[in-house]
């Protein structure tokens, strides 16, 4: 399914441009695929260290987002999705290079199998980006969230910071969420993306790809 999604991506990749490209398994099937045409694209902004060498592999240049006016697309995996295009992100521990390529893209393909499809984000634990000297501080107010955040064990970021997984939270309003942990002191960034949700959804079922925008 992954690597069927992947493959129905290549539709929304315009010619000679730069694109965003995302991190882990979905994203690398998308990155196998752009390498079958790399000459039809500019080259690419990686949203992680292992995605730009994977892209490099495929000889497909690397741009520093600074370097670019912005992306016309950025696509990329989710480790939950809802129906209204919210997502949890970060299992690979990526979500802040991600979240500054979706901000910087005109538009957000999310490629995921059905799996990842929920009514309600919060199962898969909130990965939450800190800076390391206040990883105990941030997890008290985690908790007082109602959470029950764990410290990513042996896990450095791109950025050189921690991540603390948060167990525990039924997520009703992600867009509040999103920004309430953002506030707290220490943080980078979270997995939620709500207030930059995706554009359209592929999403792989057993029957085939199916094409999914907001509802
Ligand atoms: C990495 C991510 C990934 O998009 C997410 O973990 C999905 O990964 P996969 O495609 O391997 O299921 O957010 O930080």
């Amino acid at each position: 399914m992954k690597q069927a999604v992947a493959k129905a991506a290549m539709e929304h990749v315009p010619s000679g441009c730069i694109i965003g490209v995302g991190t882990g398994s979905t994203a690398n099937y998308f990155i196998d695929e752009l390498g079958k045409i790399r000459g039809k694209i500019e080259g690419a902004v990686a949203s992680s260290e292992a995605t730009a060498t994977r892209l490099k592999q495929h000889g497909i240049e690397v741009f520093e987002l600074n370097a670019v006016d912005g992306l016309e697309v950025y696509v990329e995996g989710a480790d939950e999705i809802t129906a209204n295009m919210h997502m949890i992100k970060g299992g690979g521990g990526a979500l802040t290079r991600e979240k500054i390529v979706a901000a910087a893209s005109k538009k957000f393909v999310c490629v995921a199998d059905e799996t990842k499809l929920v009514d309600i984000l919060g199962k898969f634990p909130l990965p939450v980006e800190v800076i390391p000297m206040a990883r105990s501080y941030v997890s008290r107010e985690l908790v007082k969230l109602g959470g029950l955040p764990r410290l990513r064990s042996g896990f450095v970021t791109d950025n050189g910071n921690l991540i603390l997984d948060v167990h525990g939270l039924t997520i009703m309003n992600p867009v509040e969420l999103e920004g309430i942990i953002n506030q707290i002191t220490g943080v980078v960034t979270n997995g939620l993306f709500a207030k930059r949700p995706a554009d359209l959804l592929l999403l792989g079922t057993s029957s085939g790809v199916r094409s999914i925008t907001a509802s």
